[in-house]
């Protein structure tokens, strides 16, 4: 059924836009945290907004000089864990740090080596199943993935990863009883929106594409579900 409202045409109006320049083009994507094995074994965590998903594939940005890029060039398993809301603060900590020592001339000011960022951002590791680096507990959704390919963007400041996702897991509470379907209406990500934190508001309406069964009108059926606690 398509639920979008009838067209209205447009009222004439006086141009609204203006030419801007803007520092970042960050317009609101899910942040992910990626964990990586880093050359001695010990494993790295890092925050990124820069990743969508194409069928199975994730295709992330990396900066090229960062711990993750490294690490992804040699050693392709990695676990793509997205956090939920609730957990911003979790993901602000890790922010100034990485896991590259020396740290690279190019990282912004204030950015300092971290060994063990799952201690630093206060997250615990969970085994994986297929791959070596940890899931994040308490993320609703973690995909184990292997980084099949790893090139240079045109800039040469980044590298693009195309990850292909090996297992899913989901937090029961976003999952629809019975199904394989992430409920849309339980599950929020963080976005990453001009470099501030959202979640999502209600939902405005659905693709004709979709095929999950609607088991809630939304987290305001299910307090328990407006704000997915860690657990
Ligand atoms: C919410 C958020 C989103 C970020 N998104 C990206 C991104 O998409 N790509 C990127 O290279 N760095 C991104 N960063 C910056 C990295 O997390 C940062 O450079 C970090 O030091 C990388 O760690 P590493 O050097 O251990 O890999 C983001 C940081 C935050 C807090």
């Amino acid at each position: 059924m398509n639920t979008a409202p009838p067209r209205t045409p447009p009222a004439q109006t006086a141009p609204t836009h203006l030419e801007i320049e803007p520092s970042v083009l960050y317009f609101g994507t899910p942040v992910v945290l990626l964990s990586t094995e880093n050359q001695d074994g010990s494993f790295n965590l890092a925050p990124m907004s820069s990743a969508w998903a194409l069928g199975q594939t994730v295709v992330i940005g990396l900066g090229r000089e960062g711990q993750t890029a490294y690490n992804l060039g040699s050693r392709p398993d990695l676990v793509i864990s997205l956090p939920a809301p609730a957990q911003w603060p979790a993901v602000e900590r890790l922010a100034p740090l990485t896991g590259r020592n020396p740290v690279p001339a190019g990282k912004p000011q204030g950015c300092r080596f971290e060994p063990d960022k799952f201690a630093a951002a206060g997250l615990t590791g969970e085994p994986s199943h297929l791959v070596r680096p940890p899931r994040v507990a308490g993320c609703p959704i973690q995909l184990e993935a292997r980084a099949e390919r790893v090139q240079p963007d045109v800039s040469g400041d980044f590298v693009l990863v195309e990850a292909v996702v090996r297992k899913v897991h989901a937090d029961s509470r976003i999952v629809v009883p019975g199904t394989d379907h992430i409920d849309p209406a339980a599950w929020s990500p963080l976005i990453y929106n001009f470099r501030h934190y959202f979640g999502l508001g209600p939902e405005l309406g659905h693709s004709y594409r979709t095929r999950t069964p609607r088991t809630s009108t939304g987290p305001a059926a299910d307090p328990a579900l407006a704000d997915l606690a860690p657990r």
